[in-house]
């Protein structure tokens, strides 16, 4: 099975990760981001009949619109989306932290991929298609500093089943994806390009890798189309669970 993907965030990590599967295995790869020089290393890499770029800002609207519009004949009947484009900012508390990082998070993580999910819907329905949303362990598990980012990861969650519930009938899967952590650029983008606090987070914990996302991806995209993955958690098994916290006067 093959036909169009559009892929957000194919710039890095688990985007990038996933063009290159599902280019691989045959598939026509619309891959977004706002990083120009690195779509067009992919589109160089894996050649210009398999990967479109689209290079444009989640935030802004008309972008989105224009690089819709201008899609290239074989690239038009999109049959897949991953919602994958996202951001964390930020580690402090919520008393401590830059308004204007939980503006951008949210701006990006939720009204980004709200507007391009809806742009994308009547085609998604013509193709009796598949939404993947990149949501996180983050959206059902609260840590201290995971604030504004954790919320978004909640909407994108509860959004996948709102939308397998209006879907309904129309053949058109849903799947939220939530991941624990994997290597990926994301925690050198949360400290603002630390790259030593990169390296610490995941020095020795065998973390996921975004190859890993992009093979769960791949799989939950080519299962037969009466199947729907409502949701899919996933962690290293390095990582788990912690408690609760107590204050005491
Ligand atoms: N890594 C993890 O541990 C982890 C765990 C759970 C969930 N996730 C989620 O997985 C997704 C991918 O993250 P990643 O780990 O692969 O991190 P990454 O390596 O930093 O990749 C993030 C991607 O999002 C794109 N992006 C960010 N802001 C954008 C904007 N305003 N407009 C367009 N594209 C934008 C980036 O492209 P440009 O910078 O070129 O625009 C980049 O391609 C995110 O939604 C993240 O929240 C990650």
């Amino acid at each position: 099975m093959s036909g169009v993907i559009l892929i957000t965030g194919a710039t890095s990590g688990i985007g990038r990760a996933a063009a290159r599967r599902f280019a691989g295995a045959g598939w026509k790869v619309i891959a977004t981001g706002r990083r120009q020089e690195r779509l067009d290393a992919l589109v160089a890499e894996l050649g210009a009949d398999r990967v479109h770029a689209a290079p444009f800002d989640m935030r802004d609207e008309a972008a989105i619109d224009a690089a819709l519009d201008a899609l290239p004949e074989g690239f038009r009947d999109i049959d897949v989306l991953i919602n994958n484009a996202g951001l964390a900012l930020g580690t402090a508390t919520a008393q401590e932290a830059d308004l204007a990082q939980w503006r951008q998070m949210i701006d990006t993580n939720i009204t980004g991929l709200v507007t391009l999910t809806h742009r994308l819907l009547p085609r998604l329905i013509a193709r009796k298609g598949a939404i993947l949303n990149i949501s996180s362990v983050a959206a059902t598990y609260p840590y201290k500093g995971g604030n504004a980012y954790g919320g978004t990861k909640a909407f994108v969650r509860q959004f996948s089943l709102g939308l397998r519930s209006d879907l309904h009938g129309t053949g058109v899967r849903v799947t939220s994806i939530e991941p624990g952590i994997a290597e990926t650029e994301f925690t050198l983008v949360r400290t603002g390009g630390d790259q030593a606090a990169s390296d610490t987070l995941y020095g020795g914990a065998a973390p996921m890798t975004g190859e890993d996302i992009a093979e769960t991806l791949f799989w939950v995209a080519t299962l037969p189309p009466h199947l729907n993955i409502n949701a899919l958690e996933l962690m290293p098994v390095s990582q788990s669970f912690a408690g609760f916290q107590v204050a005491r006067a």
